[in-house]
């Protein structure tokens, strides 16, 4: 562990061109728990799986029980950037790094500090009319009762990517293009998957890639350095 925390010091002290793509794992030392762990969202009792209640037909649907579940399990009061987010943010600003790509919908990173973050599945944080397009704020969604809705009749809805939709073409391609010319491409906290997020990994053309999760995932052997340890905890340290 020691030796491997040294190199990636070294390595992030010889670059100015980081980029840093992460997912729940970033998040659960700050009180959020992760999607695929054992004690992540997929494994605890509800009425429906996880993957069926943030799906685009299942909001249309049944948006009451959407909003149950997304303000009683997405909706976390209280959080706070952990040392992940806010070394990321440093290293942004000292110049190392250039861009945060995430799949947490959490605004943690921008939370720390960080500026250039693109977030792949959206923002809890933002909410807007799935008919009219209107923006809305997301405190209301996020901590009303019931289905919030526009003046215009329409059901309010979080900015959030569900499954059956579409990742956003915008920042799809400016994250690959981060990741293209990246010299060192740092990925945390994701158990890579989730596509098309996870592909993303493929763009990369450095020999300078660092993954730091806790478990194992199926992207292992492309790794040049590999940390399986929590990553707040690495990032406290380099
Ligand atoms: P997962 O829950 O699939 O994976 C999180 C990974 O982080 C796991 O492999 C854990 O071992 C690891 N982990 C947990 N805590 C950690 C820590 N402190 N330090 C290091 N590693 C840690 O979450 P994602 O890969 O982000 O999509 O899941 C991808 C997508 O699946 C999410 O964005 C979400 C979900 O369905 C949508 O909602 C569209």
């Amino acid at each position: 562990m020691e030796d491997k925390i040294a190199k990636l010091r070294e390595m992030i002290a010889e670059s100015d061109n980081i980029v840093f793509f992460g997912g729940a794992g970033v998040s659960t030392e700050s009180g959020i728990p992760d999607f695929r762990s054992v004690d992540g969202l997929y494994n605890q009792k509800w009425k429906y799986p996880p993957e069926t209640i943030l799906s685009h037909s299942f909001f249309e649907r049944d948006p009451e029980e959407y909003y149950r579940f997304h303000r009683e399990k997405l909706v976390i009061d209280g959080v706070k950037p952990n040392r992940a987010h806010l070394r990321l943010a440093q290293l942004e600003q000292e110049g190392k790094l250039k861009a945060v790509i995430t799949q947490n919908i959490d605004g943690l990173h921008q939370a720390a500090g960080s500026k250039n973050v693109l977030e792949l599945h959206g923002s809890i944080l933002r909410a807007y009319c799935s008919r009219c397009r209107r923006p809305y704020p997301a405190e209301q969604m996020n901590k009303g009762t019931g289905v919030p809705r526009c003046s215009c009749g329409g059901v309010i809805r979080p900015d959030i990517v569900l499954y059956e939709e579409a990742l956003d073409e915008d920042i799809l391609r400016r994250s690959i293009a981060y990741i293209r010319n990246a010299d060192i491409l740092i990925i945390g906290g994701t158990s890579l998957n989730v596509y098309p997020a996870a592909g993303l990994i493929n763009y990369y053309r450095g020999n300078k890639l660092v993954l730091i999760n806790l478990s194992e995932t199926p992207y292992d052997s492309y790794a040049d350095l590999i940390i399986h340890e929590k990553i707040g905890e690495v990032f406290s340290r380099v």
